[in-house]
């Protein structure tokens, strides 16, 4: 299970003070896919940030799969990220003088848990799964945008993670490159148990997800 419990977030800016995110609580099962949604500035990445260990909230824990991700070390918290939790951002996921299955091999190399040659199958397998197999060797400024993103969720969910965060993965993409993108997260996170936290503004999005929170200037005003 992943939960938040009475998360609030300040920022101090020029502005005056911004109550980012106010006694936020919710909880997912694991393996459940959770969209949250609300309009710009409501707080969707801030909270993001702070269930995937990037931000620490001011107040309130959270919980993934029964570990209080803040009150680990920072190296354990990175160790954690690195082992449980894939990323997937608005723009700019992949390295760019990386080729795509140097990019995808990226996390995998780093946990040093498969050698070379497992690796190697692991990429083509998730390239096949993404359908980009012909892509593996071309450069990211070569892929278009629905590409990069497919790529960015292979590389995402390459080391298996228990959990995988999306900030707005379809923003920049046309609705329909955008919904095939979304349903193929979901179909191959419920394959790998993987638990999906993502923000969108989009309703055929909120739709296919298990459960929605709704933010407004950082408060949830509903889940269903
Ligand atoms: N580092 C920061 N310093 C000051 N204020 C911040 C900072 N990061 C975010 N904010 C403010 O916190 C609020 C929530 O921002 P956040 O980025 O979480 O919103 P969002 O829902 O993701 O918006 P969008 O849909 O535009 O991405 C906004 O008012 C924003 O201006
Ligand atoms: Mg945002």
């Amino acid at each position: 299970m992943i939960g938040a419990e009475n998360i609030s977030k300040i920022y101090p800016s020029g502005r005056g003070v911004v109550n980012a995110l106010s006694n936020i609580s919710f909880s997912t099962p694991e393996g459940a896919t959770l969209a949250i949604a609300g309009k710009s500035g409501s707080g969707k990445t801030t909270l993001l940030n702070c269930l995937g260990g990037l931000e620490r909230p001011d107040t309130g824990s959270i919980s993934c799969f029964g570990i209080d991700i803040h009150a680990l070390s920072k190296k354990q918290l990175s160790l954690f990220q690195r082992q449980h939790m894939g990323f997937v951002f608005q723009f700019g996921n992949l390295l760019s003088f990386l080729s795509v299955s140097e990019n995808i091999a990226f996390p995998l190399s780093l946990n040093k848990v498969l050698n070379k040659k497992e690796i190697n199958n692991r990429i083509a397998g998730l390239l096949e799964k993404v359908e980009l197999s012909e892509l593996s060797s071309a450069m990211p400024f070569e892929l278009s945008g629905g590409e990069m993103q497919r790529i960015a969720f292979a590389r995402a969910i390459a080391h298996s993670p228990k959990m995988l965060i999306a900030d707005e993965p379809t923003a920049n993409l046309d609705t329909e490159t955008g919904n095939k993108l979304v349903k193929l997260m979901f179909f191959l996170a419920k394959e790998e148990n993987c638990t999906i936290v993502l923000s969108t503004h989009d309703r055929d999005l909120i739709k296919l997800a298990d459960k929605t929170i709704y933010l407004l200037d950082g408060r949830k005003i509903a889940d269903e």
